[in-house]
């Protein structure tokens, strides 16, 4: 099952476990990248809905033309003895996968948990500190341009830390590589950034302007981490482009969002492809991600939406990340159904805040037997995907929602998506609230020790 040499080259197109990576070479034309002069207008006419409006949206001026980006096979990684019980290794065997978990900012100074991070993990996610409320902040700053000037002294304090991490650390496995969540969302986005002069007492803007806003968060963003002198280039591999604008009643739009109150459709979603495309290198993965995403009709609504975006030649998606908030009432059927629908529509799948809320009805007494429980949904969740890896279907990361059950979200009643609702103790994590590794944990790394290992 090992293997000697790292398979270490220079591609322009990289045949991967039944699937093609892209990657950009200089000359911008060997990957999935759509550079094409296509205008905004033209691309506006096969648009239904926003005609008039984003007609005149206008391409605010490419990044430089990226260098070309070296992309590796996990399964050909090279490891040592002290990496077979992490969950980089065993995902990178299992299926070919990362293994990522969501830090947040205060996990920095935690040294506990920053050593869970950067022994068992190699793709991190930021619990917020890249979403859009971050970078805009609570009060708008508006630039000569007229536009936001965003602000990454956060972000970029954590990207430092996995920056000094990854630079002490040779093997490729272990490199820390980041998914971006999330540059277009309802929710954690100020209201400011949809109405009139950034004043929520005024009206929203029309589509053109909003459009035009959406394009230059974009490409600051972009910018900011690919540009040509920025130290945190090729970190990214991944960016969630659209979180959550599908419903969860019937699969249509989301309307409880001003992305849908200014549009009054999904060609926002469309849009934001475009622009992802637009500025983000071909070497990064483009994502929808959504919740509620083993749910037949979501499901359905979700593929609608990716072939609606599919549909625009100058959009790009590459991938769908499932967020995976499931409860104990898991269902390995629906998830491979689910799995495979996604799969016949873009080249990848992430779960990408995998977590399981604690079985109903569990008063947080009995913890091993809660522990074991959680341990078989997982090992079932886990023989999916290692199954439908036989069958061809690309999932090519597994990232939890956090690293202990300390500091997972799920701890307090909260609205969001695939919350729980804070009356009683959870357990979703890998790892206890005292960092000890749990049952969980070793479903994924070594079923034959369905108990704690001693160290
Ligand atoms: C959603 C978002 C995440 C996070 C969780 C709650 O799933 O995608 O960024 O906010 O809700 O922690």
């Amino acid at each position: 099952m090992k293997r000697d040499g790292r398979m270490k080259q220079m591609v322009t197109v990289l045949a991967m476990a039944g699937m093609a990576f892209a990657v950009a070479g200089c000359s911008g034309d060997s990957g999935t990248r759509n550079d094409s002069a296509q205008t905004a207008e033209t691309a506006d006419a096969q648009m239904s809905g926003t005609t008039e409006a984003a007609g005149e949206a206008q391409e605010q001026g490419a990044l430089p033309e990226q260098e070309t980006v070296t992309v590796q096979d996990p399964q050909e990684w090279e490891w040592d003895a002290q990496d077979k019980e992490t969950l980089r290794y065993a995902f990178a065997e299992a299926f070919g996968g990362r293994a990522g978990v969501c830090v947040p900012m205060a996990a920095l100074s935690d040294g506990e948990r920053m050593a869970i991070v950067k022994e068992q993990f190699n793709s991190v996610t930021m619990e917020n500190e890249m979403k859009p409320d971050t970078l805009l902040g609570n009060k708008p700053v508006i630039g000569e341009d007229g536009f936001p000037v965003l602000s990454f002294t956060v972000p970029d304090m954590m990207l430092k830390e996995i920056k000094a991490y990854n630079d002490t650390e040779g093997r490729d496995g272990r490199k820390i590589m980041v998914r971006g969540h999330v540059l277009v969302w309802h929710s954690q986005t100020p209201e400011w950034f949809f109405h009139e002069e950034y004043n929520v007492d005024k009206p929203y803007v029309d589509k053109q302007t909003m459009l035009a806003r959406m394009e230059n968060y974009i490409r600051q963003v972009m910018e900011h981490y690919e540009g040509e002198d920025s130290e945190y280039k090729g970190m990214i591999y991944a960016w969630d482009v659209v979180n959550e604008a599908v419903n969860d009643t019937d699969g249509g739009m989301r309307t409880d969002s001003s992305w849908f109150r200014v549009f009054y459709s999904f060609d926002y979603v469309e849009w934001a492809f475009v622009y992802a495309n637009r500025y983000a290198p071909a070497h990064i993965r483009l994502f929808y991600n959504d919740y509620n995403d083993i749910h037949p009709k979501k499901s359905d609504g979700i593929c609608k939406l990716i072939e609606q975006i599919k549909s625009n030649p100058e959009a790009r998606i590459d991938g769908m990340g499932m967020q995976g908030h499931y409860d104990m009432n898991f269902s390995d059927v629906l998830f491979k159904q689910s799995v495979r629908k996604y799969a016949a529509v873009v080249d990848e799948i992430q779960i990408t805040e995998l977590d399981l809320k604690a079985s109903t009805g569990f008063d947080g007494t009995d913890m091993e037997e809660e522990y074991q429980k959680q341990a078989d949904v997982y090992k079932s969740l886990y023989d999916a995907v290692k199954s439908l890896k036989q069958e061809g279907v690309p999932i090519t990361a597994i990232v939890f929602w956090g690293t202990d059950d300390r500091h997972s979200w799920l701890q307090s009643a909260n609205a969001a998506g695939g919350s729980a609702d804070g009356t009683r103790v959870q357990c979703p994590l890998l790892f206890d609230k005292d960092y000890e590794k749990k049952p969980a944990f070793w479903a994924f790394v070594d079923d034959s020790k369905p108990e704690p290992a001693a160290e």
